[in-house]
C-alpha cells in the first residue's frame, strides 16, 4: 500500500478561526471577483515551520479545484523558484486577494480595501510575527503593495525580513498580450528579474536541500518547472492535479457561461484505461 501526504487543512488556531470567518461579498464584490467560487486561502505549512512566505496575486482555474493556490503554472514556477534557493517544503503561500479577480482592472482599485487589507493582515500576522520566517517573495506589484500594506501597520516584524519583490510568474505570458512583444522576449525579461533576486534570497534563507544553484536561461528548463508535493494539497486528490500538466481552464461561449464553468480534463499522459 502507497502511504500518502496530505494537507492538514486548518484544524489549528488562529487559522481555524480564520477560515471560519473570512470576508464574503461584502468586502469582495462579485462585479470584480468570482465569489462564486469560494475563498482560496493559502498552500504549504501552518505549523510555523515555513522559512519563506510567497505572496501571490489571487487564484485562477485549478486553484478554484484544488481549494490551494499557486498549483496551475504560475504554482509551479514558484515551486521551481523556491528550489533554486534549497527550499523543498519549509514554505508557506498566501495570495492578496481571496477569490478570483475579475478584470485585471479590478485587482488594481481593491488591493488597499479597509476590510481586504484587515483580514489578509490577519494572516500574514500569523505567518509573519514572531515566525521563523526570513524572506518573503512577493509576486507583481499588487503583493509588493499588499506587503507594504502590512509592513506599515508592523514595523519590527517586516523590519527583519528579507524582501524580494519579483516579477509574477505570469508576468512573460501578460506582458506579452498586452504590449504585443514576442512572449520569448518577456520570457528572458522575467527570468533575468528572477535571476537578480536569487542570490539575496539565497543569503536570506536557510536551504533544508540542496540549492539549484543554475541561473534562468532564456526560457523555462523543464526542471524549472516543480511539480507540486502532494503534501501540499488535501487527502485523496488524484496526483493530476499536481502535475505539470494544465488541466483546469475556463470555458465558454461567452462571458456569462465562462465565468460559470471550469472544464477539468484528466490530463493525457495520467489515464490508466489508455496505458494497455
Ligand atoms: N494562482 C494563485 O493562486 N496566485 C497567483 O498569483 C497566480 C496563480
Amino acid at each position: 500500500m502507497v502511504i500518502h501526504e496530505s494537507c492538514p487543512g486548518y484544524p489549528k488556531e488562529p487559522f481555524a478561526s480564520l477560515v471560519a470567518g473570512y470576508p464574503g461579498e461584502d468586502a469582495y464584490a462579485p462585479s470584480d471577483f468570482r465569489v462564486e467560487w469560494g475563498p482560496v486561502f493559502h498552500r504549504g505549512r501552518l505549523d510555523r515551520s515555513a522559512r519563506v512566505l510567497l505572496l501571490g496575486q489571487d487564484p485562477a482555474a485549478h486553484e478554484a479545484i484544488a481549494r490551494r493556490i499557486l498549483v496551475g503554472e504560475a504554482g509551479q514556477r514558484a515551486q521551481g523558484l523556491l528550489r533554486k534557493v534549497g527550499i523543498t517544503s519549509s514554505y508557506v503561500m498566501v495570495n492578496v486577494y481571496l477569490y478570483s479577480v475579475y478584470g485585471q482592472a479590478a485587482g488594481n482599485r481593491h488591493v488597499a480595501d479597509p476590510d481586504i487589507v484587515g483580514y489578509r493582515n490577519q494572516w500574514l500576522d500569523a505567518l509573519l510575527v514572531d515566525s521563523a520566517v526570513t524572506a518573503v517573495v512577493a509576486f507583481g506589484q499588487l503583493a509588493q503593495r499588499a506587503f507594504g500594506l502590512w509592513a506599515a501597520v508592523r514595523p519590527e516584524a517586516a523590519g527583519r525580513l528579507h524582501v524580494a519583490a519579483v516579477k509574477h510568474p505570469t508576468y512573460a505570458e501578460g506582458a506579452a498580450r498586452g504590449s504585443g512583444q514576442p512572449l520569448a522576449v518577456t520570457t528572458a525579461r522575467q527570468l533575468s528579474d528572477w535571476n537578480a533576486h536569487l542570490d539575496g534570497l539565497r543569503s536570506a534563507v536557510e536551504p533544508e536541500g540542496d540549492v539549484d544553484a543554475t541561473p534562468y536561461g532564456q526560457t523555462w528548463s523543464e526542471t524549472e518547472l516543480v511539480e507540486i508535493p502532494e503534501r501540499d494539497l488535501p487527502a485523496g486528490v488524484p496526483p493530476w492535479w499536481r502535475s505539470v500538466e494544465s488541466w483546469a481552464v475556463r470555458a465558454g461561449a461567452d462571458p456569462e457561461e465562462k465565468r460559470a464553468t471550469i472544464r477539468v480534463a484528466v490530463p493525457k499522459g495520467a489515464r490508466p484505461w489508455q496505458q494497455t
